[in-house]
């Protein structure tokens, strides 16, 4: 252990910056180029003593959206004024006690939000008409031996619950809107300048629609949203589209439904735990499974290197954050 330490000596570079789990190539590389990156997977050190070495000169804190940041990682690090988080959501982030040591956040809000609206409008289609599974009819030389693939399901016309009419739950309900759906939505307020129907309760929201396209944030509030009762209100015949984070649906209630016939099929982009995707899905037609990878283009990535050393560049000549969050 005294030897791995020895590894890496302790620096006082007046501009380090600790990331703990890789996010974009493109931004670590535009990071390291201006400033002084120090990345935990490519030290010989074990987290807790990556960041003793580091204590003393660490001012900020780059991290992604699985990256917990807790009582235990701000303790270790003193000196810690500035968190850049690449995700709009922040459940991950111990924001009172960043609030109460005085560390301020930035983050990427809304880089994001058209890719994600985007995608989500993807997986719905896809879900709906089986493209991936078309796709893989013709790659596996189906199409010749078997025939006409199953018939699909038409977007227009289906009616469509948004659970979180953000930055991201609004676009897609504009997207969704432009291609006939009927949209409606549930979030902690009603939108007083949208002209969607609200439900304040998600199990009437669920109970009139076909379709649930899950993008809000996961609070303690929001956690299993999309429970048992949930996918029993939408039904045998009910879709669940998730681009917000795994741990909204229960997950282990979806798959044993789909495995039951009792809903109708599912796009998601995100999983309760991580990359772990249940083995069960994997053979269902009716399911369109996404790395998350929902936000990630290359032009989002861009914008993101460029958000990243604004605020950093901002930060370290005692400016106001590009992107804060108000905590
Ligand atoms: C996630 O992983 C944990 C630990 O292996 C396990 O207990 C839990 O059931 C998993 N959750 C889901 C939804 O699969």
């Amino acid at each position: 252990m005294a030897e791995s330490q020895t590894l890496e000596t302790p620096d006082l570079h007046p501009q380090t910056i600790l990331i703990l789990n890789p996010v974009a190539p493109a931004v670590i590389t535009a990071v390291s180029h201006r400033f002084n990156l120090l990345k935990l997977w490519e030290s010989s050190l074990s987290k807790p003593q990556f960041l003793a070495a580091h204590a003393a000169s660490t001012r900020a804190l780059i991290v992604n959206g699985s990256t917990p940041v807790d009582a235990e990682i701000l303790d270790a690090l003193p000196r810690l004024q500035l968190i850049f988080s690449t995700s709009a959501g922040l459940n991950h982030i111990d924001l009172p006690e960043c609030a109460r040591r005085g560390v301020s956040i930035a983050n990427a809000p809304e880089i994001f939000s058209e890719d994600v609206a985007d995608y989500a409008v993807g997986l719905l289609i896809d879900v709906l008409r089986r493209v991936s599974s078309s796709d893989r009819y013709v790659r596996k030389g189906l199409w010749p031996v078997n025939g006409d693939f199953p018939l699909g399901f038409k977007l227009g016309g289906k009616r469509v619950g948004i659970v979180g009419l953000g930055s991201i739950g609004s676009k897609i309900a504009k997207r969704l809107d432009a291609f006939g759906c009927i949209i409606s939505y549930n979030s902690r307020t009603k939108k007083p300048s949208v002209p969607y129907t609200f439900y304040a309760n998600i199990i009437d929201l669920a109970s009139n629609n076909d379709v649930l396209v899950v993008s809000c944030a996961l609070t303690s509030e929001t956690y299993h949203i999309i429970d048992k009762d949930v996918m029993e209100t939408i039904g045998k015949k009910g879709i669940i589209i998730n681009v917000g984070r795994g741990g909204l649906v229960d997950e282990k209630e979806l798959v044993r439904r789909l495995m039951e016939g009792e809903i109708g099929g599912a796009g998601l982009d995100v999983f309760e735990n991580g990359t772990e995707v249940p083995k069960e899905l994997f053979l269902m037609e009716n399911v369109v499974l996404s790395p998350h990878k929902a936000v990630h283009t290359t032009e989002s990535i861009t914008d993101l290197k460029n958000l990243v050393i604004g605020n950093l560049e901002a930060f370290f000549a005692n400016k106001p954050l590009i992107s804060p969050v108000q905590v």
